[in-house]
């Protein structure tokens, strides 16, 4: 497989929810030709709107220009329908964080796409080996973990899982470059490298909150201009949701049984509340 990553023309994206969109519209801008994939098309053109404002912004902003916008929305093809992604060299899969969604979708994109594609997964918190297991070839499985928001995060994770091939993971670190990421190698540990670091301490974050009575907009000052942090960990959390978060979190504490990784119920009230953040309107701030 190793003249693959040579020969990457068409990337398909499975999911378009914040993320899926964001890697979808990186492979535009990087000029794939871009087939997204949803449920249902409702949500599709809802990831195409996105997309194309976000794009629409840089024009104004004259990070770029006009006819390379157009073309870069013309490039993305929707579907409700894996069979489009036949054609396919990389499908980046970034559906909901479920492994018997993973499975189903994983067992399906196998079926569909050519002997050579390589199935990458955007999971944060799964194992790429226990997503790969349901593959007859699971050696061309590998994860590429994107970070909130894709656009904007320079970072993509490169996961190289028990049965990777050495140049499917090689082809997945040239992709990462490509999409105008800085790949990091990583193996399949919990968490890998950010999450494993980024989890408890945002867990840290919310129990503090607690512990000490300071407000959510007090800690994210005091970490924004005390700690060097783009934006304070209140104000992440609503960014990244409460949903994932505490998702992410248990699937971290399930595997490292570390009290730190399990999701401080202050978080956990706030995601049966409905409180997710900026999703819903709501969470540690409001937004209308
Ligand atoms: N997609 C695409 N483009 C976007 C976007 C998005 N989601 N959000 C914003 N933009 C564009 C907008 O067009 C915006 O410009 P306008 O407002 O003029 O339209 C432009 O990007 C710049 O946006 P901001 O002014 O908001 O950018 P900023 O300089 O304030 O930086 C930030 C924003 C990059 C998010 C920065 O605050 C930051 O680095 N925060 C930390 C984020 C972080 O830690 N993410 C990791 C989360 S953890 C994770 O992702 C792991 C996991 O598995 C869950």
């Amino acid at each position: 497989m190793a003249a693959m990553a040579l020969s990457i023309s068409t990337v398909g994206v499975v999911g378009l929810g914040a993320m899926g969109s964001g890697i979808a519209q990186l492979a535009l801008e990087a000029g794939f030709d871009t087939v997204g994939h949803e449920v249902d098309l409702a949500r599709a053109e809802a990831a195409r709107d996105r997309i194309a404002h976000f794009l629409t912004r840089k024009v104004e902003k004259g990070q770029l220009d006009q006819a390379v916008r157009d073309d870069a929305v013309g490039r993305l093809r929707l579907t409700t329908d894996l069979a489009d992604l036949a054609g396919c060299e990389v499908v980046i899969e970034a559906a909901f964080e479920d492994l018997a969604v993973k499975h189903q979708l994983f067992r399906e994109l196998e079926a569909t796409v050519g002997a050579e594609a390589i199935l990458a997964t955007n999971t944060s918190a799964l194992s790429v080996t226990e997503i790969a297991s349901v593959l007859e070839r699971p050696e061309r499985a590998v994860g590429m973990h994107f970070f909130n928001p894709a656009p904007l995060m320079p970072l993509v994770e490169i996961v190289r899982a028990e049965r990777t091939a050495e140049d499917v993971f090689e082809a997945a670190f040239e992709l990462g470059g490509r999409l105008g990421k800085t790949p990091i190698r990583c193996t399949d540990t919990p968490g890998f490298v950010v999450n494993r670091v980024l989890i408890p301490l945002l867990n840290d974050c919310v129990r503090i909150l607690d512990e000490t009575g300071v407000t959510p907009a007090d800690l994210d000052a005091g970490m924004q201009h005390g700690a060097g942090w783009p934006m304070g960990p209140c104000a992440l959390l609503d960014l990244v949701g409460a949903d994932v978060h505490v998702h992410a979190s248990e699937a971290l504490y399930e595997k490292l049984r570390e009290p730190r990784m399990a999701p401080p119920p202050r978080l956990v009230r706030m995601l049966q509340a409905g409180k997710l953040g900026r999703k819903t309107g709501e969470g540690f701030y409001t937004y209308t």
